[in-house]
């Protein structure tokens, strides 16, 4: 049933030998410590995904205000390196290859999760309760950044991105998707600023402009990936002019020589979605849109992911079938039926409905 399948034919990014093209998509579980530093317990997660062409490791903080939720991994400190090295150690090991994702969650965070007051480009409070420790919380009128803090910001990334490579990752994906930080500078539905950060598209660019130009100056460009998610309408995000802002943006960095540009809620037959495959020279991961919060399709996406290939993807991200399926490529290359995705551990506990996921090899491992 693999046979002719594209998905299952191994391909290169940068330099990089995937054995399929199906990557597993970055997903906040909340099991990292308390101060940011990943766990045994993470790498034993991510070693079991090993058969992803590519991980695409968590949102991953690259300082203390950029925390968005409890337990979430960071790339800030000596020990989050540590923790790192031994999850991709355990990958490698295990035969797989693994980005990080880095993410700042700017006005989406919580003193009560990172003891700090969350930053944004604008005073636009996010309209949604935020998880922290003690249940969910109002979330806070967020500081706006001022233009050293913007300066220091993108200086983190860049440091991020080091220890990063540090910690043994074949590279990162700067995270410019689903509302963060650079998606809430891009939106101007969450930019209202008036100097060369807001207003024109061209301003509110600008920061993802750079935080890209410094990460990939500080790793080499082949190693960084960017996540977009043109016209995004939840978290309380709105775009007057995503068909202008997005095409500006993908052909702004095509020059770059990056790693890829990471599609989400990609759908082959959208007009943007065909302009900005056409406008980005380099590799193109394509996260289809499949039904929210589920139930996945029988098949686990795989049409879907060979739709995407057939427009001119180059790999296909999936998430929950990856969550629930640490052996996925088998289970869609055979046909095999999916393991059912345990919403209610998606965020945060222990081992259940996270390392104990069935494999068609051990059935009995739950
Ligand atoms: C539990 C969970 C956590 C997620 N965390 C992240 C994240 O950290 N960063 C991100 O860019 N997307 C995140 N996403 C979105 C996924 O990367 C993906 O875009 C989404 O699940 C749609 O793909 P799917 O239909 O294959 O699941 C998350 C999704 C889930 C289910």
């Amino acid at each position: 049933m693999s046979g002719t399948s594209p998905l299952f034919q191994p391909t290169t990014l940068g330099s990089l030998s995937l054995p399929n093209r199906l990557v597993m998509a970055p997903m906040t579980r909340n099991r990292a410590a308390a101060d940011g530093t990943p766990t045994d317990l993470m790498a034993e997660y991510y070693a079991q995904r090993s058969a992803a062409g590519l991980i695409i490791a968590e949102a991953t903080t690259p300082n203390a205000v950029g925390q968005t939720y409890p337990n979430i991994p960071a790339l800030h400190l000596p020990r989050h390196v540590a923790g790192w090295r031994r999850v991709t150690e355990a990958v490698a090991e295990a035969g797989g290859r693994m980005f990080v994702q880095l993410q700042h969650g700017g006005r989406i965070g919580h003193p009560a999760n990172s003891g700090l007051r969350p930053v944004a480009p604008s005073p636009v409070t996010f309209p949604e309760p935020v998880a922290t420790p003690d249940g969910n919380r109002p979330a806070v009128v967020p500081r706006t950044m001022s233009l050293d803090e913007i300066e220091s910001t993108v200086a983190d990334f860049a440091a991020a991105a080091r220890r990063a490579v540090d910690a043994g990752f074949a590279g990162v994906e700067v995270h410019g998707a689903n509302g963060y930080l650079i998606h809430q500078f891009l939106a101007d539905g969450t930019n209202h600023r008036t100097d060369a950060y807001g207003g024109s598209t061209a301003r509110r660019m600008r920061f993802a402009v750079e935080v890209v130009r410094a990460v990939a100056a500080a790793v080499g460009p082949e190693r960084v990936g960017l996540r977009l998610s043109p016209g995004f309408p939840g978290q309380g995000m709105s775009e007057s002019d995503t068909d202008v802002l997005y095409p500006a943006l993908v052909e702004e960095l095509s020059g770059l020589g990056l790693a890829y540009l990471h599609l989400v809620w990609a759908k082959p037959d959208q007009p943007l979605y065909r302009r900005l495959r056409a406008a980005w020279p380099g590799a193109l991961i394509a996260n289809p849109a499949q039904p929210w919060p589920g139930p996945l399709p029988a098949d686990g996406g795989r049409r879907e992911a060979e739709r995407l290939l057939d427009a001119g993807a180059d790999l296909v991200s999936l998430g929950r079938a990856f969550l629930a399926n640490p052996d996925l490529p088998e289970r869609l290359a055979a046909g095999a039926p999916l393991n059912p995705v345990r919403i209610e551990h998606w965020y945060g506990g222990d081992h259940t409905g996270y390392t104990d996921y069935p494999t068609l090899r051990q059935p009995a491992l739950a």
